[in-house]
């Protein structure tokens, strides 16, 4: 790409000239979040998928958020910048083996966070963000037995919060799982005023110290509304960005991660650049592509889950 371009320009005569809309997660970089028309969690992400009048959504994100928005607007160009741009939760669930562990309980709801291939999803009975998880475990009878993957942070966390007892998927998010709990620990002792705020996927041990537990959405709003000045940031990087932009005077602190990184970042989600965005509108390429035979089954779990959630 010409470096003499400027691409937020570029980028915007782009959105227009193909009537694209640019859905964007908070662990993008900052210059992807500030073209975005829309930033958001996983669930507010779907949402916006499925009632944008946009001919071509650019998801910014990963490839399950960019999959979830095809199989939700089947008819609409789906474009990711970096096809590559997977997720390691994703990953822990291979399709073969959840469908043998299925088999095991044949007589349970499944519910699988919406951080799974569609695969996974076509064998779901509702789909949950961790938005929502807490809600859509609740909204089915007490006696109901159930099936949660496959993150075992948010699934043990779910289970706490609810009283229920779930059979857990063991996966995990590798970006949340690298939290030092001894340098979380330093880190608030050395700022004794400051809040702890984390995601539900981290460790439970990281999670027992939080002041506050929440999505990406339920972390940004948490830290702006609080009174408190300071806080650290248990979550990809990305949000502080969002979380600075609404709150200047306040500061906000990345939790450590267990190696001499400063902060977290998901390599994944960092894939994508603003150079890969203007490429990708510019070409329409790489595409989301999918089986329509896939698409009408996995979109009756993220639909009863959009439907239990409005
Ligand atoms: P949120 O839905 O909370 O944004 O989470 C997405 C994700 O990938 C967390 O790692
Ligand atoms: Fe997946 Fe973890 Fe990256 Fe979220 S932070 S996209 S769960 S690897």
């Amino acid at each position: 790409v010409d470096p003499t371009l400027d691409l937020f320009e570029e980028i915007e005569k782009l959105k227009k000239e193909k009537n694209a809309v640019i859905l964007a997660h908070y662990y993008q970089e900052p210059d992807i979040q500030d073209i975005a028309d829309y930033i958001g969690d996983s669930l507010g992400l779907s949402q916006q998928a499925a009632k944008t009048d946009a001919d071509i959504i650019v998801f910014a994100g990963v490839h399950f958020m960019a999959e979830t928005a095809k199989i939700l607007s089947p008819h609409k160009k789906v474009l990711l910048p970096d096809l590559n741009a997977g997720c390691s939760l994703a990953d822990t669930c291979p399709a073969d083996q959840f469908a043998l562990f299925k088999q095991k309980y044949p007589d349970h709801t499944v519910i699988m966070y919406v951080n799974s291939t569609a695969d996974i999803k076509a064998m779901s009975d509702i789909v949950c963000t961790s938005t929502n998880a807490v809600q859509i475990v609740e909204s089915l009878p007490k006696d109901e037995k159930i099936i949660f993957g496959p993150d075992k942070n948010l699934g043990a966390y779910v289970a706490k919060k609810t009283g229920r007892d779930m059979v857990l998927w063991q996966g995990s998010c590798m970006v949340h799982e690298i939290f030092s709990l001894e340098k979380i620990t330093k880190l608030k002792n050395r700022h004794p005023e400051a809040e702890f705020i984390a995601h539900p996927e981290c460790e439970d041990a990281v999670l027992k110290l939080a002041d506050y537990i929440g999505s990406t959405t339920g972390l940004l709003k948490y830290a702006i509304n609080s009174p408190k000045k300071e806080f650290i940031v248990a979550t990809e990087s990305g949000i502080i960005h969002q979380m600075q932009k609404a709150a200047p005077d306040k500061v906000f602190i990345p939790a450590p991660p267990n190696n001499n990184c400063a902060c977290n970042d998901c390599p994944h989600m960092k894939l994508n650049t603003l150079e890969k965005l203007y490429l990708c509108m510019k070409y329409e390429l790489p595409e989301v592509k999918m089986d329509e035979e896939l698409i009408k089954k996995a979109v009756k779990p993220i639909e009863r889950m959009l439907e239990i959630s409005a």
